[in-house]
């Protein structure tokens, strides 16, 4: 796997402009400059001009370390159904249409719904939550999304006695996601949390970042962010939220059992079978740094787990 190291003299803009700015000039460059020049604008690019979300709550439970610039965030990316290169989702993500879109909450629960995404939005309090994301290929980056615990979304469809999981499943349709035309994975892409990890206030469906909505690559319009897992459990573009009774298929697990858990933890002392999970580079820095029990919000969440052999159950 690829990290592009930087060079002294390639500081990002991001870095030494206040955000604000930094967005709605970027914002002037996507739209008019590039319109009067008449160049035609990079889908990725565009991404920049998207509608701006507020007013958003600061979250007490953010990180405080520096956050990876956008520019970063929003073109390094893991979304099989454009592509298995980094690159790849933010060249071609443009086929995917994220509004309007329809998420069912259906299952063991007492109030089956079929919501819209933009009512949602426009009906829920959004925060901001600067969270880590750390990927099982050893990288991680530090990103403001925005969004709302996941709990306040399962208590509205009231679990029943026998729910014990939460089933995830991005968007199917090969069509607006080509990448469902290969069998890289089981499509849809399915993920699962134990109802217990769902409910925590760590766990968030997000809708946007840096303020923004979600570009289509970072997993328009709602994706899943689970901080102490590995990035890989953070499900994008949620059609279905389904409350089991039994542990759900998950899709990296189904396509390499002995690579990838059901759990997920980030967990420094347990390797993946091909490479140490011990240390991780942050994008954008040189040195690699320790990697931090699950992914250093253990304080939070380790009693989630207190008496599991997290070894046996990775
Ligand atoms: N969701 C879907 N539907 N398809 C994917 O391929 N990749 C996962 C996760 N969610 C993936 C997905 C992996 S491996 C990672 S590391 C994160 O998304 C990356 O999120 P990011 O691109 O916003 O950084």
């Amino acid at each position: 796997m690829l990290i592009r190291i930087r060079r002294a003299g390639d500081v990002r803009e991001s870095e030494i402009t206040p955000e604000g700015l930094y967005l709605s000039r970027r914002h002037f460059l996507a739209g008019g400059a590039a319109a009067a020049l008449g160049l035609s604008m990079n889908p990725a690019r565009a991404e920049t001009a998207l509608r701006a979300l507020g007013p958003l709550r600061k979250s007490g439970f953010s990180a405080t370390e520096e956050r990876t610039p956008y520019e970063a965030v929003t073109s390094y990316n893991n979304f099989y159904e454009f592509g298995l290169d980094k690159e790849d989702p933010a060249a071609n993500a443009h086929t995917l249409k994220p509004r309007p879109w329809s998420l069912r909450v259906e299952g063991e629960v007492m109030r089956p719904q079929t919501l819209e995404v933009d009512d949602l939005i426009a009906k829920t309090p959004l925060e901001e939550r600067i969270y880590r994301l750390r990927c099982v290929e050893a990288w991680s980056m530090v990103v403001p999304w925005v969004g709302f615990p996941l709990s306040s979304l399962l208590k509205r469809v009231e679990p029943t006695g026998k729910a014990k999981y939460v089933a995830f499943e991005t968007l199917h349709d090969p069509k607006q996601m080509p990448g469902q035309n290969k069998e890289a994975l089981e499509w849809p892409y399915r993920e699962g949390l134990r109802l217990d990890e769902a409910m925590h206030p760590l766990a968030i469906l997000a809708v946007g970042l840096y303020g923004r909505v979600l570009p289509n690559q970072n997993g328009a319009p709602i994706r899943l962010v689970v901080p102490w897992k590995y990035g890989f459990k953070s499900i994008k573009s949620i059609v279905r939220i389904r409350l089991t009774e039994r542990q759900p298929r998950t899709a990296w697990n189904v396509a390499a059992p002995d690579e990838y858990g059901f759990y997920a933890n980030v967990n420094p002392d347990v390797d993946h079978p091909r490479w140490s999970q011990a240390k991780e580079r942050r994008i954008g820095d040189f040195f690699r740094r320790d990697t931090l029990m699950f992914n250093g919000y253990g304080d939070e969440v380790a009693q989630l787990y207190s008496g599991m052999n997290l070894r046996r159950y990775f």
